[in-house]
């Protein structure tokens, strides 16, 4: 077998259908895993596994919103029953723009309804399976702003920190459970997300504000989903058998390089 491989494995990765996730749900078929997309956009969902099944590769789409609990457990019990669940991939999550005095209450609740209940939602529902099956591999989306100050991202930052340290919480309490639990910070990746939140919160100025988000990464581009995606491959793989509990920022030098 190859390095990397991930034949006869199972993977559920959420938000699976657009920037990072679809490029994790793409390269970890292209391995051989089956892969499980939840993601809330059925449109995107769809053709995403239209995509990997026209090249060849094993994929699902369940039309699922993180946050909702009842949701999840259901999801997560009905792909249980015909598959492992060799990997969860934890990556759906929003944006949001502002410091603490123009964070709306109601902000702060769906941030953290999506980027921290849903992470929470679904380890919850995967781990009784895991354990029961011998082992997993968790792996969530976290962020530089986990554990750096970044400008008005105050709501954004509470959430990408609690993926940091449910991953150190997780990867302890399941170390027995030979269940691996790790985190990925990326910096700027150029994806529909960060697209998307330039065009809502600098109107006119996008062209503008894409340069300068670019070149707040010292290697003076912002990553692809691809870089982050075959990270996530690597920390999923057979190959990094020994690394539990750890953090991996992939930030074109973001956190140690810009003093
Ligand atoms: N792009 C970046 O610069 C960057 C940097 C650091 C961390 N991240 C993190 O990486 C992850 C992916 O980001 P991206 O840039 O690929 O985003 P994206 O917006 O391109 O994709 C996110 C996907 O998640 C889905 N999603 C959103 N809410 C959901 C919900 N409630 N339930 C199910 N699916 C949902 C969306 O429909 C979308 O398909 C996010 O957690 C983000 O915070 C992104």
């Amino acid at each position: 077998m190859s390095k990397f491989s991930l034949e006869e494995k199972s993977a559920i990765i959420t938000g699976g259908a657009s920037g990072i996730g679809k490029a994790i749900s793409t390269i970890f078929a292209q391995q051989g895993a089956h892969v499980h997309i939840l993601e809330f956009n059925t449109e995107s969902g769809k053709q995403a596994v239209e995509e990997i099944k026209n090249t060849g590769g094993q994929a699902n789409f369940y039309q699922c919103d993180v946050s909702n609990h009842k949701q999840v457990k259901e999801i997560i019990s009905t792909i249980a029953k015909n598959h492992n669940i060799d990997i969860l991939v934890n990556n759906a999550g929003i944006a949001h723009v502002g410091n603490v005095e123009n964070t709306e209450e109601s902000d702060l609740d769906r941030v953290y309804n999506v980027n921290v209940k849903g992470v929470y939602n679904c380890i919850y529902a995967t781990i009784p399976k895991m354990k029961a099956q011998g082992g997993g591999v968790i792996i969530n989306m976290a962020s530089i702003a986990s554990s750096v100050g970044i400008s008005d991202r105050f709501a954004y930052s509470m959430s990408k920190g609690a993926a940091l340290t449910m991953t150190y919480s997780v990867a302890k309490d399941y170390v027995d459970s030979n269940i691996r639990c790790n985190c990925i910070s990326p910096a700027r990746v150029h994806t529909p997300f960060v697209d998307g939140f330039i065009k809502k919160n600098y109107p006119r100025k996008e062209a503008e504000m894409f340069d300068a988000l670019s070149k707040t990464q010292p290697i003076g581009r912002m990553g692809k989903p691809e870089e982050i995606a075959n990270l996530a491959l690597y920390l999923c793989s057979d190959e990094a058998s020994f690394i539990t509990g750890t953090d991996f920022p992939i930030d074109g030098g973001f956190i140690k390089l810009n003093g």
